[in-house]
């Protein structure tokens, strides 16, 4: 494509002359009479490069030069202003106004050519700079969805690991696939509603299904003893928590790291009263304030081998508020209630105990407001 040079000038006899000495290089040269005219041709035709004189009628030199220069699509093409005027406000005016050279009038053949070369030289490593620098943005934009795919497919089959490990622990253990998937649902929207960040939400999301993966440590004539526990069968049960984080500790990973957490502490109470720690209050981890009151709910509201039925909602609700400030934290308990239809919708929906609603919950990652919440 020939190299396309944009003349500026209200003098016939001028253009003619630039044109007279342009064409035979083999450019195509484009004519306007005033600023106006030179504006809309540069926008129309994006020449390589204007000749711009500087008395004109309707819009001068210098404001053409800078409303070409201010306007996007049109401040990359180099402007040489033509001038008789050798004063130098008028240079510094010129150059204010985004000029990139001067030439003076009356034209000399030599010096027009030379200008001509050397700023379309400069012009075109300019386009070819920017050429380079989209075409390795859009190799990086490709780059970082591959590894962005790469990310999540590492992460999805790390959860369904994790996800699968979890149900063979919870396997010979009453609670199912959807005890754990109702717990980290509910632990989801509590969080949410305490303005937890979108990380700290997921983090609880994925890790709340590994709270009692130490029941894998607790033999079966404790876990399925339907009735109440004797002290030192009790004093076997807890150990729950220690064993889930002897499993999880020392991981490098954020939701195993929360996982861990969760596992300690799902068991404390707000007065000091919980175990395995007694801790009290804040010192007990947010996390496990959040599961500590979802984990009770769920087993409220689910068979037990204790005892097979349910209690009716009311009742339940009961019982939770006889927790304030002695179980569970107040505020927590209060994000719950203030959710408490979106976590009766989950309840509702989450029954089934199969894995592929598991399997479907890691793949749909934190994204499943729709379904879940
Ligand atoms: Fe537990």
């Amino acid at each position: 494509m020939a190299v396309k040079i944009l003349i500026v000038d209200d003098e016939r006899s001028n253009q003619m002359l630039m044109e007279a000495i342009l064409l035979p290089l083999g450019y195509k040269i484009l004519m306007a009479g005033d600023g106006i005219e030179a504006v809309e041709m540069a926008r129309e035709n994006t020449p390589d490069l204007i000749l711009m004189d500087i008395m004109m009628p309707r819009m001068n030199g210098f404001d053409a030069t800078k409303k070409l220069k201010d306007a996007e699509d049109t401040n990359i093409i180099p402007i040489v202003m033509v001038t008789a005027l050798r004063d130098v406000e008028d240079r510094i005016r010129a150059l204010e106004a985004g000029a990139d050279d001067f030439l003076s009038k009356p034209i000399d053949k030599t010096e027009l050519r030379a200008r001509v070369q050397s700023l379309l030289k400069v012009k075109s490593y300019n386009d070819y700079m920017r050429n380079h620098q989209a075409e390795l943005e859009n190799a990086v934009v490709t780059r970082t969805l591959q590894l962005q795919k790469a990310f999540e497919q590492v992460k999805t089959a790390s959860l369904e690991s994790i996800f699968r490990l979890t149900r063979a622990s919870e396997y010979k253990d009453e609670d199912t696939g959807a005890h754990i998937m109702r717990i980290s649902h509910y632990a989801k929207v509590v969080a949410i509603k305490m303005g937890l960040n979108d990380q700290d939400v997921e983090s609880i999301l994925y890790a709340s299904p590994m709270h009692d993966v130490g029941k894998i440590g607790i033999p079966d004539r404790v876990l399925l003893k339907p009735g109440k526990l004797e002290p030192e069968e009790w004093q076997t049960m807890i150990k729950h928590t220690t064993i889930g984080k002897k499993i999880l500790e020392n991981s490098s990973t954020d939701f195993i790291k929360r996982a861990e957490e969760i596992a300690i502490s799902h068991h404390e109470k707000w007065d000091g009263s919980g175990y395995p720690n007694g801790l009290r209050g804040e010192d007990i981890p947010l996390s496990g304030r959040i599961i500590a009151v979802v984990d009770v709910f769920d087993a409220l509201t689910s068979s037990r081998p204790y005892r097979k039925e349910p209690f009716p909602l009311e009742k339940v609700f009961t019982i939770l508020e006889e927790g304030r400030e002695n179980h569970f934290d107040p505020e927590v308990l209060d994000a719950f209630f203030d959710v408490i239809d979106k976590i009766l919708e989950i309840k509702e929906e989450i029954q089934d105990e199969s894995v592929s609603m598991l399997l479907q919950m890691v793949k749909n990652g934190t994204d499943q407001r729709g379904v879940m919440e």
